[in-house]
């Protein structure tokens, strides 16, 4: 067992940094290397996060005896190969949602975190925001009585991204692939991990022309006998709700998470650095106390499920 988790993050964009600086703030981890294709932006994540080593070929970290675990922060398509290659070698993983294209690649995952010593996270970040902590603690105190729905929102308003995240090969999808996974997830969490029983979608692509979704509406029933409505989107001209908000309808009342559309402050920060950190927190802990950290494979491969049998019935997904 190591002192300090000697953490390589894998990927240098937008939420590798959030990685990283989670890594450098806690004492029980250690930003040891950083890989990615693109030089520039990994010598800008090293130079801002002071990561010593870098390097453009991530395979050169795999089984490195100097590095414990990996980030994998990179597109969605890469994120199956990266998690097995690291889990072979023992290390431990980190991965961001989605945890992979489909449900093929997220059983190949959770099949080669069974055999490895490592273990896999699924970086499900809304689990550690604590507004979400203390919804998920009144419903399991049954203060809202037996819960009737949810509707949850992933949604992007007057903004959507580009890039990879718009091209079926990398992304595996649209809106309900990068933001809808953060309402489903946070759903099921809230309700204390019941199992998707039935799922039924309306998805299209119309606000934008691009060959993935960024509209979609879906209808989840779990084995607990709940139904959450689900919207992902991107481009929409209101937001009903943040990021991952989800309201709560129960047979003793109402609550919602965050309780806002629009941003309540100019400085409101939605996605603190604080909910990033306190997610890696699991992760050197669980190391460190030698059991699987939370959320693991098999609960990123249910939002897997959930999005590939939405795809199935809302008869749209981007050809790939
Ligand atoms: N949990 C969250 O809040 C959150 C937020 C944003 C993104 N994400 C997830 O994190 C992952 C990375 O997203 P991001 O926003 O950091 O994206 P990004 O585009 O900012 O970064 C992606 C990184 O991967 C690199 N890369 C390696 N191979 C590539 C290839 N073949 N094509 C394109 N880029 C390649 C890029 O150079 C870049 O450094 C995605 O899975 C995304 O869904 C999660």
């Amino acid at each position: 067992m190591v002192d300090r988790l000697r953490v390589a993050v894998i990927g240098s964009g937008f939420i590798a940094l959030y990685h990283a600086r989670a890594v450098a703030e806690l004492p029980g981890a250690e930003l040891v290397a950083a890989a990615n294709w693109r030089p520039e932006s990994l010598a800008r994540l090293a130079a801002e996060c002071g990561i010593p080593r870098t390097t453009t070929d991530w395979r050169e970290l795999v089984g490195d005896p100097e590095v414990d675990a990996a980030v994998v922060a990179t597109p969605n398509s890469l994120h199956a190969e990266q998690a097995i290659a690291f889990l072979d070698a023992g290390q431990h993983v980190i991965v961001e949602k989605p945890m992979a294209m489909d449900v093929a690649e997220a059983d190949a995952m959770v099949a080669a975190a069974e055999r490895s010593s490592g273990f896999l996270m699924v970086a499900h970040c809304w689990r550690f925001h604590p507004a979400v902590l203390a919804l998920r603690d009144r419903i399991a105190a049954g203060e809202l009585g037996e819960v009737v729905k949810t509707r949850g929102y992933g949604v992007h308003a007057r903004w959507g991204p580009a890039g990879w995240f718009v091209d079926p090969d990398l992304a595996g999808g649209g809106a309900l692939a990068d933001m809808g996974v953060h309402a489903i997830d946070t759903a099921r969490f809230l309700l204390g991990g019941p199992e998707p029983v039935r799922v039924c979608a309306a998805i299209g692509t119309r606000y934008r022309e691009i060959a993935v979704d960024d509209d979609a509406i879906l209808l989840i029933s779990w084995s607990n006998g709940t139904n959450s409505v689900v919207e992902s989107g991107w481009w929409q001209p209101h937001l009903a709700g943040l990021e991952a908000e989800t309201e709560v309808y129960g047979t003793g009342g109402f609550a919602r998470i965050f309780g806002y559309t629009d941003p309540p402050e100019p400085d409101y920060e939605h996605c603190p650095q604080s909910m990033y950190t306190a997610q890696m927190a699991e992760l050197v802990e669980a190391v460190r106390a030698g059991r699987q950290p939370s959320p693991d494979g098999a609960d990123g491969r249910v939002v897997m499920r959930v999005v590939e049998e939405a795809y199935r019935s809302g008869g749209v997904r981007a050809a790939r």
